[in-house]
Parts: C-alpha cells; structure tokens; sequence
C-alpha cells in the first residue's frame, strides 16, 4: 500500500524521483497563510452546515492556528512527501487532532482548494503592488514638482525636437503608471471571486454554503459554474499581462535613465548609493539599477508567455500543468515589487544638470518649430513657414551658428515678416510657455498636470485601502 493521502487504489508508493518531479511544496508553501483562512472558512461553514460537528470544528479551527504559528515561526517541518502546502498542512492537523483532521476535507477537492488560495494570494499581493505603484508616482510626482522649470530637449527619432518641461517628461511616466494602477484595479476584480465549493470540478452532494464562505473570505462574487471555478487562469494571466505592460513602463524609464547618465547625456547623476563600480576600470559609475530593471522585463514578460503556452491546450477542467501558474506569478510579484520600490529610490536620489540640459536645448536647434510658428502668426501658410525655417537652419549650419545668432538683415532676406520680436520668440523659455494647449508642455499645463496627479494619487490610495481592508488576517 502507498502511505500517500490518497494512496488508497495504489499498491505501490510514488517512485522517489517522481515524487519529487510533482511536489510544488517548495514553492506554494508561501500561500500557507491563505490555505489555512480557506480551510478555517470551510471548517466553519461545514459545521453551521450540519456537516461538521461543533466539536470537531472548533478542534479543527484551534489545530489550524497552531500549525499557523509552527509556520510563522520556523519550525514547521515540510516535506515533499506530502507534495504540497494543503496536504502538509492536512497531515500535520490530522497528527495534532486526530480524526478531526480527516473530515476537514469533506466538500473539498485540491482543485478548488488551490484555485481558493491562488486567487486569495494573489488578491494581496495586488494590494501590496498597488502599493509601490502609488509609492513611484509619489516620488515621479515630487521630482515633477521639483524640477518644473527644467528645460530639457524632448525628442523623436532620438533627435532633438522640441523644448519641453523636465517635469513634463517626468510626468508621462506617471500617467504610464496611473494606467498601470487601473489595470491592477481590473485584475483585482477578476481575482476577487470564490472557486471553493466548486469540488474537483462539478461540486459536491454535501448541502454546502458557499455565500457564508464567500462572506467570511470577503469575495465580491462566486463562481457560477464549477468548471470554470478550477479551471480559470484568467487573472494570472491577467496580472502576468498587467506585471509585463508595468516592466515595459519600467524599462523605458530605465533606458532613458541609463542614456541620461552617460557622459554623453549627462543630464542626471544618480547617487552614489544606487550605482556600482568596476572591478577593472576604477572610473566606472554604473548605473546597473536600471539595467536590471530593463533586463528583468523580459523575465516577467516571458512568465506572461509561458502561462499562456500552459493553458493554450488545457481540456477542462483541473489538470497538472495547471501546477505550473504559481513559480511564474511568484517571481513577477517579487520582480515587479523590487523594481518598483528601487526605482523610487533612485528617483528621490538624483541630481538633475540643468545647465547641461538648458544647452542641450539653446546649442541646437529645437526652436525651429517655433520659428515657422511665428511666420504662421503674422499670415504665412505653415508649409511655406515650414521651408522658411528650415532653409535658416540650413543656412545655420552652414555658417556654424544657431537661430538666436542671425542677424535681422538675414531673417528680412528669408521673409520681410520677420521683426525684432523674432528673437523672444524662439527662446527656449518661449518656446515652452506658448506650447499651452491642453497637455502641453507649459509651465501652466506642467502646473495643471501636478494638480490633477495630486488628485489621482489620493483617489488612488483610497481604491488601495479600500482593498487593503478586505484582506483576510488570521491570527495565530
Ligand atoms: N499542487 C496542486 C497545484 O498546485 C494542487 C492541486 C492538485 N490537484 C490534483 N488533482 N492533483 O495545482
């Protein structure tokens, strides 16, 4: 006979290698808190159920505890054997309680089970990222303010385009996030429904109550059918979707961070504290923070494939390779968390060159917009503005001087509409208050753009907390 849980039908124990092929305890013990909440919801239920005596309950529910503070202090003893985190914890009830601990799992698959503690953990883990979303827009959001008069070239094609607001910049990655927080806003919902009750996939012949359970586990909803309760993977596959679009965000952010500090750029410097030195090269200041952040999105990105390769075949409902969404969304809540966390840091730590960034915008030519803009408003087509002003870049060029040095005498030869103000108008500062259509880079849109961050960041934090308080505590 197999000493198995369910060694019942077996003559023979689990090959050794196999057993260890199939154990996920290493890796789903981390959701111990969540299966014993479930499993404390279930005991309850059965019992006001008729299903479970009030003895056996109470035994079930203090043996649980127990175990839970084994857990939180070390001293539990997990063994693959048991394969995974619901059956170490189900033996080591059994062995505290006795045969209490055997009627715990009337009513209940594994597959429900599992569903039931995935979708609980990964309901506060959603909390605990939203968290560090809110943290890195605050700090995006600081340094905005900070640094509001800043003027940096904004770019296309990598070529310098037109004069903009540092903070402007900044603020484009906190709208990236404001999005990234609503799209974890909309996981939450699709992970905040109960599987439990649905039983290994068509529900049980016990009179159960799934509303009382999905009141005790503060569930918005419950699975209508429960085939779809054990199958679903849809919110991992959502949160690897919404984790993957977040390290992109990241890694753009990083990219820019990185060109910015070299000395090429120079725009920035990142604090001694947040960078790393060469082993060889003793000048080195590497910023290796956001290389890792750049280099991690592909790992989140290809956890976000690999789910997806998992269920693309899966006939209903539990199957095995369903084992295979845990270590995936494991590592991209820890992955996204980290990198959320130190990229605020090194954003509160930077030095902004603004002298660097002003001359990257006065030794150039990014007012050359504003130079066709200003023939357009004294009644020149744009086209025809649009050729003016590149023919004076052109002559420029030529000569080795920039638009603020021609002389009047040589703007008259390119259009008799050219006056003295010419000269205001193409000063980077100019170039940045006239650009005041809504969301543009102005100083009174960049003022507009912190005000309105400011409100979605205490909106946010309200959604949060909201959140926050529907999680389920156990104490031990
Ligand atoms: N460790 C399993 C998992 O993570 C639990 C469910 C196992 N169910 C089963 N029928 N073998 O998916």
């Amino acid at each position: 006979m197999s000493k198995a849980m369910w060694g019942g039908r077996f003559s023979k124990s689990t090959d050794e290698m196999i057993n260890e092929f199939q154990a996920s305890i290493s890796f789903d013990k981390r959701m111990y808190h969540e299966d014993i909440a479930g499993s404390i919801a279930h005991a309850t239920m059965l019992a006001k159920c008729g299903i479970l005596s009030e003895k056996d309950k109470d035994a079930i529910v203090k043996g649980l505890k127990d175990i839970l503070k084994e857990i939180e202090d070390g001293t539990f003893d997990f063994s693959v054997d048991l394969e995974d985190i619901h059956m170490n914890i189900e033996k080591r009830l059994t062995e505290a309680i006795g045969e209490a601990g055997g009627r715990l799992h009337t009513a209940r698959s594994r597959n429900d089970q599992v569903a039931l503690d995935t979708h609980m953990y990964v309901r506060k883990e959603i909390v605990a990222v939203e968290g560090e979303i809110l943290n890195l827009q605050e700090a995006l959001r600081e340094a905005a303010e900070k640094y509001k008069d800043v003027i940096m070239p904004g770019y296309t094609h990598l070529q310098r385009a037109q004069p903009i607001l540092f903070g402007h910049h900044l603020l484009a990655y906190f709208s990236m996030l404001a999005r990234d927080f609503a799209r974890f806003e909309g996981v939450y919902q699709r992970a905040d429904i109960l599987p439990l009750g649905a039983g290994a996939l068509a529900g049980t012949t016990f009179p159960i109550d799934r509303q009382m359970v999905q009141q005790m586990l503060h569930f918005e909803s419950i699975y209508n059918n429960s085939l779809d309760a054990v199958s679903d993977r849809d919110y991992i596959l959502e949160f690897l979707s919404a984790a993957s679009i977040l390290m992109v965000h990241l890694s753009r952010l990083s990219e820019e961070t990185i060109l910015w500090c070299t000395r090429e750029f120079h725009f920035i410097e990142l604090d001694d504290a947040h960078c790393t030195g060469s082993s060889m090269m003793p000048q080195k200041k590497n910023p290796d923070v956001s290389e890792l952040v750049r280099g991690k999105t592909g790992r989140v990105i290809g956890h976000l494939m690999a789910m997806l390769a998992t269920v693309k075949g899966l006939p209903l409902a539990y199957n095995k390779d369903l084992q295979e969404d845990k270590e995936g969304i494991f590592d991209a809540i820890d992955t996204v968390k980290f990198s959320l966390a130190v990229y605020a840091e090194l954003i509160r730590g930077m030095k902004v060159h603004e002298d660097v960034m002003k001359r990257a915008v006065t030794e150039d030519f990014s007012n050359a917009t504003d130079l066709a803009d200003y023939l357009v408003k004294k009644g020149m087509p744009f086209r025809e503005a649009h050729a003016v002003s590149g023919t004076a870049v052109h002559q420029c060029i030529e000569q080795g001087k920039y638009l603020e040095d021609m002389t009047m005498e040589e703007y008259k030869a390119l259009s008799p509409l050219f006056d003295n103000d010419v000269y205001d108008a193409i000063r980077a500062e100019t170039c940045v208050k006239n650009r005041n259509s809504f969301g543009g880079t102005s100083y009174q849109q960049v003022e507009m753009q912190l005000k309105a961050a400011k409100e979605l960041l205490t909106a946010e934090h309200k959604a949060q907390e909201a959140n926050a308080d529907k999680q389920i505590h156990i104490e031990a």
